[in-house]
């Protein structure tokens, strides 16, 4: 595709997650405007009925799983092409840890979707780079972890935002020059835990922290959000998608999550984007990008009373934010580091052996271990070889910390 000069033709587009939280919703935006979009393939971990169903009612070309076997699959996809009176379907099958990688790359395809969680969404993302389609990015952590490796991989134009704040900015940058931003202002719901403080945080239950007040998302990035680690990754996310100090970028918390975040121009203007809560409008724009998609998500009612409130952020009940920033400055590693360590924290916290303000001190603890050890943080631009490496003694430190040792591994590790 011609990034500098997209065109509205219809496109094929790969999911990366397709049973997961972004990839069914993607699966309904390309359902409802067949005329724009179709399925090209489809990868997963190891929901392998699911993804059998899916790939069976959209015809996949490719279907890749993480988890099982290339006959495991097979059956899946026979038994679901079966149960839907289906014929002569008989897609390529990949399995095993590199298929998403390798069905990022698919070449009969115009755009690929990293929905995956965590940070094993970098080797597909740099895939889909190098490949040459457009990457609409959900999967936020390849871009925190490969940080400056993402970035050059990328031609401009090549890399869309996903995240619905990011969307949100993409769309009020349009309004302005690039030197004529002032500073980017990030929206967040504050979670279920919003007004709380650090001290009635300690006994918070992990059932407490999926219950979110206004998305319906995985676990991980549903855990997150109530950390505010989900804000702390999406203002680095932000900083190197439009290339906006870190000290331009503010959060505000505005529980309705209707405004999507804001850019605020030198002239004093602030543009924002406003729309109900529904991933299915960035989605719907990231895989079009820069098209709109006609009747992606339904509009606000703007002849109902309604109201929007917006409100400081407490740094202290959610230190993650700062954090972040710290480490990010930091540079090379160390936001592999946090990223992480984090993971580990939350597979803890989920395992019920840590607390909840156990998740973001040991994200603080580890970064701050492994900036003191030699090859612990390295500087520059990292290669994968050493995120990898980083993110490999990150969990290592965040395991041990937590006493997730005896358990088994973090389907998010290496
Ligand atoms: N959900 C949202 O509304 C939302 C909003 C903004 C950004 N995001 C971001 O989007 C990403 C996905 O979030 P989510 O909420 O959709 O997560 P999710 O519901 O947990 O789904 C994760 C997906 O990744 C798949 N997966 C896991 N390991 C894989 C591997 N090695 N290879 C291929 N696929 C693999 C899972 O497959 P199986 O189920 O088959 O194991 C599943 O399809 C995250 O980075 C998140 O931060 C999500």
């Amino acid at each position: 595709m011609d990034f500098s000069a997209p065109s509205r033709e219809h496109r094929r587009v790969v999911i990366l997650g397709s049973t997961g939280s972004i990839g069914t919703q993607a699966l309904e935006v390309i359902a409802e405007a067949p005329d724009r979009f179709s399925v090209a393939a489809l990868a997963a971990g190891g929901n392998l009925d699911l993804l059998a169903q899916q790939a069976v009612s959209t015809r996949a070309a490719a279907v890749g799983a993480a988890g099982g076997t290339e006959a495991d699959l097979e059956r899946a996809i026979a038994t679901a092409a079966d149960d839907a009176g289906v014929r002569d379907y008989a897609p390529v099958i990949l399995t095993g840890p590199d298929a998403a990688s390798r069905l990022a790359a698919w070449p009969d395809a115009d755009v690929v979707l990293n929905g995956i969680t965590g940070s094993i969404g970098l080797a597909p993302t740099l895939a889909a780079l190098e490949a040459g389609h457009l990457l609409a990015l959900a999967n936020k952590e390849s871009l925190i972890v490969g940080g400056e490796l993402v970035r050059k991989a990328a031609a401009p134009g090549q890399l869309v935002p996903v995240d619905s704040e990011h969307s949100a900015i993409a769309q009020a940058l349009r309004s302005g020059g690039a030197d004529e931003v002032d500073r980017l202002v990030l929206t967040a719901s504050g979670g279920p835990f919003r007004g709380m403080a650090r001290e009635k945080l300690v006994s918070v239950t992990p059932a407490q922290a999926l219950a979110h007040p206004t998305w319906a998302m995985g676990k991980v990035i549903t855990t997150n959000s109530a950390t505010m680690v989900n804000k702390a990754l999406e203002v680095i996310e932000a900083h190197l998608l439009f290339d906006i100090p870190l000290d331009r970028i503010d959060v505000v918390v505005h529980p309705q999550s209707v405004v999507h975040s804001m850019v605020q121009f030198v002239d004093g203007s602030t543009i924002a984007q406003a729309s109900p809560p529904d991933m299915r409008l960035p989605i719907a724009l990231g895989i079009g990008w820069p098209f709109r998609v006609p009747g992606s998500a339904t509009p606000c009612d703007w002849s109902a009373a309604s109201s929007w409130t917006f409100e400081p952020l407490d740094e202290d009940a959610f230190p993650a934010i700062r954090l972040a920033k710290a480490a990010a400055l930091r540079g090379g590693t160390a936001m592999a580091v946090y990223n992480a360590a984090n993971e580990e924290a939350v597979e803890a916290f989920h395992s019920g052996i840590i607390g909840f303000n156990d998740i973001v001190d040991t994200v603080a603890a580890v970064v701050e271990e492994l900036a003191g050890s030699p090859a612990g943080l390295l500087p520059g631009t990292p290669t994968l070889h050493d995120v990898l490496d980083a993110e490999h003694r990150a969990r290592a430190s965040a395991r041990l910390r937590c006493g997730l040792q005896d358990h088994p591994l973090n389907t998010n590790a290496e």
